[in-house]
């Protein structure tokens, strides 16, 4: 069957299928604070919020969530991979389908969070064209610091 990236549709039948799936990886591999998993289909129903998914052989893999909160701006939200699934280029394609999702909004740049000690998710980041802007310290937790980081576009 082969890997296929699809978009999360509100209305879609085989949305609870692939939010509890998505919900389970996201307890699984994020700390409790740093989780969305509680509150993620309430995210999810947000009218500028969307949802990218990798299915492989009928199974869901990995995940990014965006936002859009305004013309000038977007945000990843989230990216993940299973486990046993990385390093075999899922999370780059799911990355670079949601920039391309945000561009098509006609936004100016993606801004993100990211935990510096993540090295695989910044080394993605910057491989993709994202440059750091901001060290927010305590952002995650007290002691735990985050990237600010951006991607702009040119503006034609
Ligand atoms: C970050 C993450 C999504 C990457 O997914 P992945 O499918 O393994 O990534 P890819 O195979 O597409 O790798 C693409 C690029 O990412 C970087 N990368 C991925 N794994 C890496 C690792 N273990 N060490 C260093 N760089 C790594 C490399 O730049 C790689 O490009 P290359 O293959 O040309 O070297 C995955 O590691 C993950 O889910 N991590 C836990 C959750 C997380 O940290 N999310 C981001 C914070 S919200």
């Amino acid at each position: 069957m082969g890997s296929v990236i699809v978009e999360l549709q509100r209305n879609s039948t085989n949305w609870a299928k692939a939010v509890g799936e998505i919900v389970k990886m996201e307890r699984k591999i994020f700390p409790k604070h740093e989780s969305l998993a509680n509150f993620f289909s309430e995210e999810l129903k947000k009218k500028n919020s969307g949802l990218l998914y990798l299915e492989l052989d009928g199974e869901v893999v990995g995940y990014v969530m965006y936002s859009w909160p305004s013309s000038l701006f977007a945000s990843i939200t989230k990216l993940a991979v299973r486990d046993n699934y990385r390093k075999q280029g899922h999370g780059e394609a799911l990355l670079k389908a949601a920039i391309e999702k945000c561009r098509s909004r006609k936004v100016h740049r993606i801004s993100l969070h990211v935990d510096p000690l993540r090295t695989p998710a910044m080394s993605l980041y910057k491989k993709l064209g994202f440059q750091v802007e901001d060290l927010i310290e305590g952002y995650y937790s007290p002691g735990r610091d985050a990237y600010k980081m951006y991607l702009e576009f040119d503006s034609e």
